[in-house]
């Protein structure tokens, strides 16, 4: 049952306000000891005709018997203060996660919208480097959360798959490559002659257009230039898809930035008539003087197109295929001018649309050692971070737990798991700094941690497997910390939901990270098996409850949850 709602319902007679309005003026204290909910009377006054304080007073002497479920209420100031029956709601909120189970938390409120989530959004023949966790990680976070609440998600990967990079590529490739190093070595192979290009043709400029020519021999559809193009491509995506595996990310589409090489002239088109072009030292731009950005490029002076021109006609093309109640982009933050430009560009062309689209931007990733370059080479690879993050989670199983079974696939799960709750444990836009020691510290509030806490509490389940089922007395969980592990629980569809609305899945981090520390004070301070069936059978549906939860917003931030640890 609904609190606010039975609340509501109760006040709207004294108050002579209808439920609704009442439930809107609702709060909930940000301290338990300030009670449940709480009305402030002040939002009362102009209605009532009274000072704050009396309305108060007034609406206390208004109940003279309370439902089983309100314990007391009182009078703070211009506040009534309405405390439940800790027993009453321990018993509810107990009952809901064991009638919902893993689907406690969601809903259906986003049901018949199709929200599109770009992420990841690699470059092809580039490294997947560290930076590339977070949009992976948020993106895929998003993804889940959302379809929890109803909504349906799809995920793209915009692949970087154009541009004169790929000239280049085939340049070096063709000068100093050969096929079995570049299928053996994949991303690296192909970096390396990147690098190579960049270092030879400081010496010797004309490479430059010898990169620029392959590019054009790929556009125009030449079989050698497109056989490898495609090739590279393959290979990228081949070696991605390991790291996706591994992370345990998925995607509805691919369709990346050469995808739109047919579908950009209507747009041009389209702007041109609607005399939103302008000429610029032989370009063709939209100018946004007026909005203090600095013009958008949609055409070079040589005709060719850029990364807004695929971006604008992608932006039409998912509205039309998936007719998009939100259109994000988990992008870092450097990229906030071009989607400014890109959104502004949709408004100026009149379509309302414009305003469903953002971007969900991040901050930088790097490690304890400095930050990266792509430029120079000096990058660190993702596969590299998450096998040493394995790797240490294995020594650490070794050490602490010897005997556990499946330790391969355990490692794993701690090992990714902590890079995960890690990149999403603070407001995105937060740099991060990557220091492996720090986020395996499995007494931190990391990954480990929590997933260690449910770990536990399924261990505690395991051994009361065998005990008799009775009814339970939930009056033992009135004491403040089995009380303080309900208020989490049933806080927790509400975290979520806001965790949606701003697009920040470390609200559901902080959340049952908060919940693991409430449960293990509680494990510490109450012995949870007695000789006390009843209560044994109350406390043992608590934990039941908190590991659920705990499951639930893992597997939101895309984190496994071992059964043993
Ligand atoms: N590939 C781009 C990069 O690595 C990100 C693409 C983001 N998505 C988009 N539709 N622009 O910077």
């Amino acid at each position: 049952m609904n609190y606010k709602e039975q609340l509501a319902n109760l006040l709207s007679l004294p108050t002579g306000l209808d439920a609704q309005q009442i439930s809107s003026l609702l709060e909930v204290p940000p301290d338990m000891t300030m009670g449940d909910f709480a009305l402030p009377c002040f939002k009362l006054a102009k209605q009532m005709r009274k000072a704050p304080p009396a309305i108060a007073k007034q609406l206390y002497a208004s109940f003279d018997k309370l439902p089983a479920w309100l314990e007391r209420i009182e009078v703070a100031g211009g506040y009534l203060n309405f405390f439940l029956s800790r027993t009453q709601f321990a018993c509810d909120i107990l009952n809901q996660v064991s009638a919902k189970g893993e689907q406690y938390g969601s809903s259906d409120e986003g049901r018949g919208r199709n929200i599109v989530l770009d992420y990841s959004s690699i470059n092809i023949a580039k490294p997947f480097h560290i930076g590339h966790l977070s949009t992976t990680v948020i993106g895929s976070a998003l993804y889940k959360i959302f379809n929890f609440l109803g909504y349906h998600s799809i995920g793209v990967n915009h692949l970087g798959d154009w541009g004169t990079q790929f000239g280049k590529l085939i340049s070096a490739y063709k000068r100093w490559g050969d096929h079995d190093t570049v299928e053996k070595g994949s991303i690296r192979a192909l970096l390396d002659l990147y690098v190579r290009f960049h270092e030879e043709a400081e010496k010797n400029p004309s490479l430059e257009e010898e990169g620029r020519a392959w590019f054009k021999k790929i556009e125009d559809g030449d079989s050698e230039a497109l056989s490898l193009f495609h090739w590279f491509k393959d290979l990228t995506l081949r070696e991605v898809s390991k790291i996706y595996d591994i992370l345990d990310v998925h995607f509805d589409s691919y369709a990346g930035e050469s995808f739109y090489n047919d579908k950009m002239q209507p747009v041009i088109d389209e702007l041109e008539a609607k005399g939103l072009l302008e000429e610029s030292n032989g370009a063709k731009v939209v100018n946004l003087d007026a909005y203090d950005m600095p013009p958008c490029l949609i055409l070079k002076s040589d005709g060719a197109t850029l990364y807004a021109t695929r971006d604008l006609a992608c932006a039409f093309y998912r509205k039309r295929t998936y007719d998009f109640y939100k259109n994000l982009y988990v992008v870092a933050y450097q990229q906030n001018l071009h989607f400014k430009q890109l959104f502004k560009v949709i408004e100026l062309m009149g379509y309302d649309w414009a305003k469903d689209m953002e971007h969900v931007a991040f901050g930088m990733v790097s490690m304890t050692d400095g930050t990266l370059s792509t430029r120079k080479g000096r990058v660190v690879f993702l596969e590299d971070v998450i096998a040493a993050s394995i790797e240490k989670t294995k020594a650490i199983i070794e050490e602490k737990s010897p005997n556990l079974q499946d330790k391969e696939k355990t490692a794993q799960d701690i090992g990714v798991g902590a890079l995960i709750y890690s990149t999403l444990s603070n407001s995105r836009i937060k740099d991060i700094v990557f220091d492996l020691d720090r986020i395996l510290n499995f007494d931190g509030e990391t990954g480990p941690y929590v997933q260690y806490t449910h770990a536990r509490a399924l261990s505690v389940l395991r051994k009361a497997t065998s005990l008799p089922k009775v009814q339970p007395d939930y009056e033992v969980l009135t004491c403040p910390q089995a009380f303080a592990i309900i208020k989490l629980i049933a806080e927790f569809p509400q975290t979520i939901r806001r965790a949606a609305e701003k697009y920040e899945p470390f609200f559901i981090t902080r959340h049952i990270t908060s919940l693991a520390q409430a449960f293990n004070k509680f494990y510490y301070d109450i012995r949870i098996l007695d000789d006390n069936a009843a209560a044994t059978a109350a406390r043992i549906a608590l934990v039941d409850s908190a590991a659920t939860v705990i499951r639930i917003g893992l597997n939101l931030l895309g984190i496994h949850a071992p059964e043993r640890m």
